[in-house]
């Protein structure tokens, strides 16, 4: 992950909610597409 980027977990499954720690590929779960920043607005 690069400096200055923080993950949200939305797996359910982190030990650091809210944040994301990983496991959510231990637990199989698909949807890890990274959102996109609007700088525009
Ligand atoms: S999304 Fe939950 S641990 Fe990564």
């Amino acid at each position: 992950m690069k400096n200055g980027t923080i993950a949200l977990c939305r797996c359910g499954g982190s030990t650091t909610k809210p944040f994301c720690d990983g496991r959510h590929s231990e637990r199989g779960f698909q949807g890890a597409e990274r959102a996109v920043r609007d700088a525009d607005t």
